[in-house]
């Protein structure tokens, strides 16, 4: 018996603090499906075929499996049992319908679906205190330099210079 379920069939490599990963939609498919119990390995179904081996048709995973096995020369020790898999699927079909995209609030928002990924900056979500001050001193500096330059020229107007045509 596998020491612990579910088992993740694959994994994705990449970390949020390395330049060149990036962010990348997948389906985490979440299944039960057939394993070797002799060998603790994971089997190969043959599923098609006009054969009465093909599992759609005859729903019978023991020929299933031992013929799929056989096909890709691998070890099948006859007994099969049945274990709780999560794999990682890159979205190339499945896709979610144009209403359900994203919106920018899903990922840059205090509680967005990316708030536990730690290590990365994501605007919105992250906030460095300082960062915001200087920030907001700066929006409120220039707004006073352009309100003071308004002023002074506006008080140093000369009544002679001649107005355009
Ligand atoms: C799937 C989640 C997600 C969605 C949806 C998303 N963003 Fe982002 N955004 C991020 C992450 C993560 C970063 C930080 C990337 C990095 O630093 O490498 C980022 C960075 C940014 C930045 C800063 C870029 C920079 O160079 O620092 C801006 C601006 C931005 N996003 C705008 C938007 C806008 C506008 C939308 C909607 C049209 C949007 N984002 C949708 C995740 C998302």
């Amino acid at each position: 018996m596998p020491s612990k379920a579910p088992i993740n069939v694959n994994m994705m490599s990449g970390d949020a603090t390395d330049p060149a990963s990036r962010i990348w939609p997948f389906k985490k498919m979440h299944t039960v499906q057939p394993y070797d119990k002799g060998n603790n390995t994971l089997v190969y179904m043959h599923l098609w075929g006009v054969d009465d081996a093909a599992f759609w048709g005859n729903y019978d995973y023991s020929k299933a499996i031992e013929k799929g096995m056989n096909k890709n020369n691998l070890p099948y020790s006859g007994e099969f049992g049945f274990i709780e898999t999560h794999s990682y699927w890159p979205i190339t079909h499945m896709v979610a319908p144009k209403e359900n995209a994203l919106h920018c609030a899903d990922c840059h928002a205090k509680t967005g679906r990316l708030s536990s990924l730690n290590g990365v900056y994501i605007p919105g979500n992250t906030s460095h205190k300082w960062l915001d001050v200087l920030g907001l001193f700066l929006v409120f500096a220039t707004l006073l330099g352009v309100l003071v330059h308004g002023i002074i020229r506006k008080l140093s107007a000369s009544p002679s210079v001649p107005k355009g045509d």
